[in-house]
């Protein structure tokens, strides 16, 4: 799968350890930085990833920050995008499955490594379940029509 992915700060060390699973599950990465530890402004890092994916250049977007907060508030805001922030496999699977979302958000000061790499895992292979969760997902869309 097409994934591309980003960090600030806050993210930068977990999103090296995510780079280097999706390359060990023959994922394809598309890395949008930081690729040094450096400050910079989470929305900057969350805007370029959410825009790769609305635009159809990755499948799906991966974005750490500190808690993850800042970057799915961010990546909400781009047109089509739905960015889950999820702290264990449960939110993740449900994340695909009732949701549909095509970003997952993650916080590198709220969890560990290793259960962080099992929600990415659980995120690239949960499909969303479509029926009535599909409907609930057109009305979230719908939201971004309105004046
Ligand atoms: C940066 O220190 C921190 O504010 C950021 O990583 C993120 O957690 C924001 O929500």
């Amino acid at each position: 799968m097409h994934i591309a992915i980003g960090a600030d700060q806050g993210g930068f060390e977990l999103k090296e350890k995510i780079v280097e699973y999706l390359a060990a599950h023959d994922h394809k990465v598309l890395d949008l930085g930081i690729h040094e530890l450096k400050s910079v402004d989470y929305p900057d890092i969350a805007k370029s990833v959410a825009r790769s994916v609305a635009d159809g250049e990755a499948e799906r977007g991966i974005i750490v920050c500190a808690t993850g907060l800042g970057v799915s508030m961010a990546a909400n805001k781009v047109r089509g995008i739905r960015a889950a922030l999820c702290t264990d496999c449960y939110m993740a699977r449900m994340a695909r499955e009732h949701n549909d979302a095509q970003v997952l958000c993650l916080g590198g000061r709220v969890i560990g490594f290793g259960p962080a790499l099992e929600i990415v895992g659980v995120f690239l292979t949960s499909e969303a379940q479509g029926g009535r969760h599909a409907r609930r997902v057109r009305k979230i869309d719908a939201l971004d029509e309105r004046e």
